[in-house]
């Protein structure tokens, strides 16, 4: 059974979707800890309520990106994951820090990437008048949301979306996509080689539409 590090900053809804799956029996994978840069983000508290390590450092404690990187995945990497999971971890991970876990570290994001990296995406699409928008789950590089995209999940943009309704519909889409696409990758089904994503041996010409 594979095991997964979760990266996470605040609610953990992403997390708590994630346990579901393995507690209901979806999701062949084990949470060996949650990690995160905020003390006090409910997500490390879910965790803790399922009886998961959950560890925040402060940045602010630290003298540089780096720094916190390096102490940051040093508690990741005692607790020997397969994969690291970002589930709403909303710091940039330093390319130091990224290159050891190449092609085992995903993040979730909330735009149909390569549209909207960076933040308020939700914002972002409804100003740019976008008749879609959604999630993509990727292979993180140093690359701040420009890593290789494994799988999206898409929705409508509805007339009167306001950034916190269109939020709330991209949400209902991410927790499945994040449940399916960790199926495929503890499954070894997805694969990066080479920097191209491979889904049953094959390279994949376009995220999975999931
Ligand atoms: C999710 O919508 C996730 O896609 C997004 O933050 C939210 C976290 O929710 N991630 C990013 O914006 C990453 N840059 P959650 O804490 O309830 O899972």
């Amino acid at each position: 059974t594979p095991r997964l590090a979760v990266l996470a900053s605040g609610r953990g809804s992403n997390l708590q979707a994630i346990l579901d799956a393995i507690a209901d029996g979806r999701l062949d994978a084990r949470v060996a800890g949650v990690f995160g840069d905020r003390p006090g983000a409910h997500a490390l508290e879910r965790a803790r309520d399922a009886g998961i390590e959950a560890r925040a450092l402060r940045p602010r404690d630290f003298a540089g990106r780096d720094e916190f990187d390096a102490a940051l995945f040093a508690m990741v990497a005692a607790v020997r994951p397969d994969y690291v999971v970002c589930a709403g971890y909303m710091r940039l991970i330093g390319a130091a820090a990224v290159a050891p876990w190449a092609g085992r570290i995903v993040n979730i994001h909330p735009s149909l990437l390569p549209d909207f990296k960076g933040l308020d995406t939700h914002a972002r699409a409804l100003a740019a008048g976008a008749a879609e928008h959604g999630a993509s789950l990727h292979f993180v590089t140093a690359d701040l949301d420009g890593g290789p995209v494994i799988a999206q999940a898409r929705v409508p943009v509805l007339p009167g979306d306001d950034p916190v309704a269109l939020a709330g519909r991209v949400l209902e889409v991410e927790h499945p996509l994040m449940v399916a696409a960790l199926q495929l990758l503890c499954a070894g089904r997805i694969v990066l080689r080479e920097g191209v994503v491979e889904f049953d041996g094959q390279p994949l010409r376009a995220p999975l539409q999931l």
